[in-house]
């Protein structure tokens, strides 16, 4: 039986940053144990599971049965994206299936303080997502409640798109918020070797990678060219 940390996998993820998660939306659906196998040999800290509703955003992905698979196949943190509308319904079955950290978009809800704190009462890590047009200022009561703050470099819906980079501003300002300083800070959409350096340098810790990892043969030369512009200054 595969372990499931839950909420304890935040300060082990605290510890290995800055580190590298893949968004499993471009991997191959068809051997998901050779995908993982292939992934764990990589060195990457945990999997970045993209669920998508289809109403939140134009794109309509996976549910519970692939965390529950991927349970069963791994015991790297599973940090679970919700981009959904309703979170709050469903995020005991994600934590049943297998979820160590779920995150929701401050768009999807009008309760996030209180969302944050169901998470974490499931033993869940919690997180919660601005994207891109989003100011932090809407998450800042949040933020003391929360485990991890995601920041989005695109607009939630797609892998393959470009890297937002004012968005980098938003790293300081969560810093700057009441209880900004206990968050473990992620990163989404567009990182690649051109962007972990500056996404780094600016604050983030956990860097969410799909086509950077999927698109290349050799899932292990992809992180460590990636890794390689890593700016340790954390
Ligand atoms: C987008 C997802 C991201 C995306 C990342 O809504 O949340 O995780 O799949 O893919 P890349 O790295 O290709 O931008
Ligand atoms: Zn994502």
């Amino acid at each position: 039986m595969t372990m499931s940390l839950g909420r304890e996998c935040i300060p082990a993820l605290k510890e290995a940053a800055p580190a590298v998660l893949p968004s499993l939306l471009l991997c191959d659906f068809g051997n998901l144990e050779r995908e993982v196998e292939l992934l764990e040999e990589a060195g990457v800290a945990g999997l970045h599971l993209d669920v998508m509703d289809g109403v939140f955003v134009p794109n309509f992905t996976y549910g519970m049965t692939i965390i529950s698979a991927l349970r069963k196949l791994t015991d790297l943190p599973l940090d679970v994206h919700l981009m959904m509308v309703q979170p709050e319904k469903y995020i005991e079955a994600f934590r049943d299936a297998g979820a160590d950290i779920i995150t929701v978009h401050a768009e999807a809800t009008k309760d996030a303080c209180g969302l944050m704190n169901q998470i974490k009462e499931l033993g869940v890590g919690a997180g919660i997502a601005v994207n891109p047009d989003t100011s932090v200022k809407v998450i800042e009561d949040a933020i003391p409640h929360a485990d991890m703050a995601l920041v989005m470099s695109v607009h939630a819906g797609f892998g393959g798109q470009s890297f937002i980079e004012p968005v980098l501003d938003k790293f300081d300002e969560i810093r700057n918020m009441p209880g900004g300083d206990d968050l473990i800070l992620e990163i989404d959409g567009g990182i690649n070797m051109s962007t972990i350096g500056i996404a780094t340098e600016r604050g983030a810790q956990l860097l969410v990678a799909g086509s950077a990892i999927f698109k290349q043969d050799d899932y292990s030369v992809a992180m460590e060219s990636m890794m390689a512009q890593v700016k340790y200054n954390q």
